[in-house]
């Protein structure tokens, strides 16, 4: 594991028997204890379903401190790069480890807009859907379905095509989500202009139609640029474990990218923006919040507080802080004043941070708190929201992706269990059964 180094060991003592793990320490974070060989040593597996206390892989991309609620790409804070960067530069930051040159940048932004089009035969796959059918399942579908369109960049053993295939998701992500939405509205597909920017493209292909001059607010493109910032890489969470995953088994990147999307899609994850905003919504009025504060607490009510609480975050998502100054922003932009969501997201999140409950689990607003209010006064559907979320997301997919395929010690990711089953019985013949 290059980068980290052997520190010390863990006795395991079990009756008569010692067992000497090396300790392994990284840049920064936890050691880890190296358990990989464990079993041939003691016959025993550890267990840990959740992922809560193991290491999946070592890896350089992102670092988060939970506890202190920092979050790093390649060592630069989420603060400065949404301050002072873009999302192209973060896109070559997180793919290559260094912020780009110039010419660097230039180069590596003509190469992603190159890909920016689509198939046109794909453009029969949307027709396929309903219209009311939820983008995210267009997502998956089509994502899925660019490996019957682009073979020349599967071969994951070749190190150009997985930077082609990489550049293609990249710039495909916002047609396709674009896509998506037209199709929702039963408005005509708007193809890329590749003179626009990529947060500029995005909204052009989103919110412009043929009838009319569609004139693009810089800062609102700045807002979706920052936005896109915010979800572009978080270690390994729950969608780019699955990305990983998919990907050691040798899977083309487009079926693993299209996996990653189906895992982001669920409520604890990257479908709790568009939760936020439905519990927002349901939650209706400032008077109603202690109400809603009691259901979360409640353990024998399945309610949560969407857009609260991280596995790693026990102190306020960064991220979180950068949307809510975004949010004001955009709403001053558009010239929205008193926006009712935001006061109630603002006075939810006022009385759950003085609450003993949230302050004891240490349960902060994580990414997904503020962006739906963001995105919906951009004009977005909350159907959108996640789709939005994959589509930035699709740049620390893919850099995690070659990171794991450049290692070469990759192998398979194959979990054990704890069998808690039956023991082994004789077949019992139909006639038999009572
Ligand atoms: C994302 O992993 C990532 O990095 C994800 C992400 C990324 O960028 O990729 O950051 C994006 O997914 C952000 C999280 C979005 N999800 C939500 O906002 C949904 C609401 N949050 C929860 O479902 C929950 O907080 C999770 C899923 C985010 C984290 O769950 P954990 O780490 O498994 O924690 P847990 O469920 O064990 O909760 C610990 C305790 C529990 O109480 P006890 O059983 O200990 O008594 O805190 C409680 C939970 O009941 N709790 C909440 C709560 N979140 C946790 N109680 C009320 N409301 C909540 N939101």
């Amino acid at each position: 594991m290059s980068g980290s180094k052997t520190n010390g060991t863990v006795q395991l003592n079990e009756g008569s028997t010692n067992t000497e793990l090396p300790m392994v320490e990284g840049t920064l974070g936890p050691k880890v204890i190296d358990i990989r060989k464990l079993y041939a040593q003691t016959g025993h597996f550890t267990y840990d379903p959740g992922f809560t206390s193991t290491a999946s892989c070592d890896s350089a991309i992102t670092y988060i401190d939970g506890d202190e609620g920092i979050l790093m790409h390649r060592g630069y804070k989420i603060e400065e790069l949404a301050a002072q960067s873009d999302f192209m530069e973060v896109c070559y930051l997180l793919l290559k480890g260094e912020l780009p040159t110039s010419e660097e940048k230039a180069k590596f932004t003509k190469d992603i807009t190159y890909h920016t089009m689509l198939h046109e035969q794909l453009i029969q796959f949307f027709r396929g859907f309903r219209r009311d059918a939820h983008p995210m399942a267009i997502m998956v579908g089509v994502v899925g379905a660019l490996s019957a369109f682009y073979h020349d960049s599967t071969d994951i053993a070749d190190p150009h095509q997985r930077m082609i295939a990489s550049y293609r998701l990249i710039a495909k992500m916002p047609t396709i989500a674009a896509m998506a939405y037209k199709y929702s509205v039963g408005q005509p597909f708007i193809y890329p202009n590749n003179e626009l920017s990529y947060a500029e493209n995005f909204l052009h292909m989103t919110f412009s139609v043929p009838a009319e001059t569609y004139k693009i607010s810089p800062t609102l493109a700045r807002a979706m640029d920052r936005i896109f910032i915010l979800h572009a890489d978080h270690e390994q969470n729950a969608s780019t474990s699955t990305v990983r995953l998919a990907g050691s088994s040798g899977a083309n990147p487009f079926a693993c990218i299209a996996a990653g999307i189906a895992c982001l899609w669920g409520p604890a994850h990257g479908g709790a923006n568009e939760a936020v905003l439905t519990m927002l919504e349901e939650i209706g009025s400032v008077e109603r919040v202690p109400e809603f504060i009691k259901k979360a607490k409640d353990k024998n009510d399945p309610f949560r507080l969407m857009g609260f609480g991280h596995r790693v975050y026990k102190n306020y998502d960064p991220r979180a802080k950068v949307m809510q100054q975004t949010c004001y922003e955009v709403l001053d932009e558009l010239g929205i004043k008193d926006e009712p969501m935001l006061k109630l997201a603002m006075e939810l999140e006022r009385i759950a941070l003085e609450d003993e409950y949230f302050i004891e689990k240490k349960l902060f607003p994580n990414v997904d708190f503020y962006s739906g209010i963001i995105l919906k006064a951009m004009g977005f559907p909350t159907s959108m929201f996640t789709v939005l979320f994959a589509l930035a997301r699709t740049v620390g997919w893919v850099a995690q992706w070659n990171e794991m395929m450049e290692d070469p010690g990759q192998k398979i990711g194959r979990p054990r269990q704890l069998y808690t089953g039956k023991a082994q019985r004789p077949f019992v013949p139909l006639v038999k059964r009572k």
